[in-house]
């Protein structure tokens, strides 16, 4: 795989990052010790982190964060200002008041399936599916897993009726 993407763009942090081939990655991005697959796009100011993986051909906008946890098929969009989760109780001090480690909290996994798009400002809580081919609204919050091709909107999510 080759190491870096196909592009040059100033002021971006990449770090121990397994990208595939032309992989386009703009400026102000943060990714670190993730794997972003052949020819997707990476807008500015987003950030992808440890133990994030994002598929091929995926269109990442900008603003968006995607943490440790978050598996990303193919084909997927993500919009811009795409929030995921995935600590369901956060804390910044562990008992006895000192800073949290890893060991202080529970990762919580969510999978986004090939082809579906996430729609700008979502916000993904931890531990859910989105099914391939889904649509999430703008705005949205999904608490629950999203069924295959289904489109969802809404806080909480919610399948839209037609
Ligand atoms: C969810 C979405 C796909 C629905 O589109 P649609 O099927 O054409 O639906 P409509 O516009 O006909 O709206 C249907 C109903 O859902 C509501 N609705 C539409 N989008 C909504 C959203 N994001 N959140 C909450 N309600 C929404 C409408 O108000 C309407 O309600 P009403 O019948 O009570 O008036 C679309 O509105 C959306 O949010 N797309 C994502 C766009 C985006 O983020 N693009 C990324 C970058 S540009």
């Amino acid at each position: 795989m080759p190491g870096q993407p196909v592009n040059d763009a100033p002021h971006r942090l990449i770090d121990d990052v397994e990208f595939g081939s032309d992989v386009v990655v703009y400026s102000f991005t943060s990714l670190y010790g993730c794997r972003i697959g052949d020819g997707t796009r990476v807008g500015p100011f987003v950030e992808v982190q440890r133990g994030a993986e994002i598929g091929a051909r995926c269109k990442i906008q900008s603003h968006s964060f995607i943490c440790d946890g978050i598996t990303i098929g193919d084909g997927v969009f993500v919009g811009h200002g795409v929030m995921f989760i995935n600590d369901k109780r956060p804390a910044a001090t562990a008992a006895g008041g000192a800073l949290q480690t890893e060991a202080d909290w529970e990762l919580m996994r969510t999978i986004v399936e090939d082809g579906a798009s996430i729609g700008s400002g979502a916000i993904v809580l931890g531990g859910v599916r989105i099914g391939a081919g889904a649509l999430v609204g703008a705005g949205a919050v999904v608490s629950r897993d999203v069924a295959e091709g289904a489109t969802v909107a809404g806080v909480p999510a919610r399948a839209l009726l037609r």
